[in-house]
């Protein structure tokens, strides 16, 4: 490890404040937008209780082990990994975990940003265009939104200014002020949407929707997508939470006596936080789709169908939609912060000016970002698509079923079977040993196993 090389992007100033910057991280476009909409693609029950599955077996310990590397680490992901196999006398190429991640992360921001976009010009759209909305006027709208590629990348390009402007600050200042603000009034919305939903009188089709579990519908497809989902709604798998780790104190000063901060039980509440958004989003969005006649599989757009329908409905419609996309907008932002996180503090701890570092990340995830832009106008014809999926989708595919599972997986398998385990109930701290055995067990063997079958069933070997 080089001398420069010290944690010097800064510490979070609590665990209070790690725990909103890391729930700031997972809670996203993946809960609001896209937990309904793949849920809607997949038929619904069975699929969420396979994603509730993956969370509570998968995602929280592989959470609990990436947090755990990177405090160890105390670096970007990328150093944080070199570093740790230094310690741990195993091979240099356990940094491909952090090389990985840097790649698949920097590929999520690219089209993550393109979506927001799409959030954000609905704050705009908001308060004029959905009076007297129906359903075929909100669908109108969106797809016309899709066809102009000039609007969506004026916003992709805002979108991407926004976040890297405030990576190139440094995620403690702007960012920790931001989320204490933005999650708890997000909350706040989700629950009046949810009031609302109650009220069209469809909300109990909502919930059987979710909530019945017709495993005839449950294809190996769909068992990859909630896997590979429960993997972006946690932001794990690219050294994200990794990043957000390494500025994490071992201690703090509570009530005037040093305490070490435990990591397992700030994991359950990141995951659980998490887990509520996504639930709440569907449980508000399913009931208005039904009362409209909607189709639960309507794609991509659900969202930006539904919601404005509601909010077109109901008192104050307008105030409460331009909030509620405002806090999409930043619920996003918060997110994609981390995405580009980890790549720039590899920057800087290669003597890199962070500035200067996240405008170049910025350029080039804008630039391939315009891939997605193009998907859905330009390039959304037949002749352009790869296995009937367009740029947009394969990137999508690629990164969040394939790259953040394997991310995953290698992170398991580190650290259960390569770091030193004095090392391990060091940096963990965990008092019940009996918890920490279900956990060791867990990341040395069923997680990794677990993911294996269903990588092998997708592709058809089993
Ligand atoms: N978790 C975020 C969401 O649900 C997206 C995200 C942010 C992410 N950082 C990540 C996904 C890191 C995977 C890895 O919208």
């Amino acid at each position: 490890m080089k001398k420069e090389m010290k944690p010097v992007h800064g510490v979070w100033a609590s665990r209070w404040v790690f725990i909103l910057a890391a729930t700031g991280s997972a809670v996203g476009l993946g809960n609001i937008w896209k937990f309904p909409y793949i849920t809607g693609d997949y038929g619904g029950g069975a699929f969420v209780l396979v994603y509730l599955a993956c969370i509570l077996i998968i995602g929280i310990p592989v959470m609990t082990a990436e947090i755990m590397l990177g405090r160890r680490g105390g670096m970007s992901p990328i150093h944080s990994m070199q570093a740790l196999a230094k310690q741990a006398e195993a091979k240099k190429s356990w940094s491909l975990i952090g090389y990985m991640g840097a790649l698949a992360g920097f590929f999520i921001l690219s089209f993550y940003s393109v979506v927001a976009g799409w959030a954000l010009y609905y704050v705009f759209k908001m308060p004029t265009a959905f009076a007297g909305a129906t359903a075929e006027s909100v669908g109108a709208t969106f797809d016309g939104l899709l066809a102009a590629p000039y609007t969506l990348t004026a916003m992709h390009f805002v979108f991407m200014v926004m976040t890297m402007g405030v990576v190139a600050f440094g995620v403690n200042k702007g960012l920790e002020r931001m989320v204490r603000i933005v999650m708890p009034l997000l909350f706040l919305l989700l629950a009046i949407l949810l009031g609302y939903a109650a009220t069209t009188g469809h909300f109990s089709d909502g919930l059987a929707f979710l909530f019945t579990f017709d495993f005839s519908k449950l294809t190996s497809e769909a068992v990859i997508v909630a896997m590979g989902h429960s993997f972006f709604t946690l932001s794990l798998g690219l050294g994200a939470i990794m990043a957000y780790g390494a500025y994490m104190p071992r201690e703090m000063i509570v009530g005037g006596v040093k305490k070490p901060v435990s990591i397992g039980s700030t994991v359950l509440i990141i995951a659980l936080l998490d887990t509520l958004v996504a639930l709440v989003a569907g449980m508000a969005i399913f009931p208005i789709v039904f009362a409209n006649g909607l189709e639960p599989s309507a794609g991509p757009g659900l969202m930006f169908v539904t919601l404005p329908l509601a909010f077109s409905a109901m008192p104050m419609g307008v105030l409460f939609g331009t909030l509620f996309f405002v806090l999409v907008v930043c619920a996003a932002w918060s997110s994609s912060i981390s995405l580009g996180e980890p790549l720039v503090a590899w920057l800087v701890e290669r003597s890199w000016n962070r500035v200067k570092a996240s405008v170049l990340i910025g350029v080039l995830a804008f630039v391939l970002g315009m891939g997605s832009v193009w998907s859905f106008n330009i390039f959304a014809g037949a002749e352009y698509k790869l296995f009937d999926r367009t740029f947009f989708d394969l990137l999508e595919y690629l990164t969040t079923n394939i790259m953040l599972p394997l991310g995953g997986l290698l992170i398991a398998i580190y650290a259960g079977w390569v770091m030193k385990e004095t090392h391990v109930r060091k940096e963990l701290g965990m008092k019940n040993f009996k918890l920490y055995m279900v956990w060791r067990a867990v990341v040395r063997i069923f997680a990794p196993l677990a993911i294996a079958v269903v990588f092998l069933n997708a592709l058809g070997v089993i």
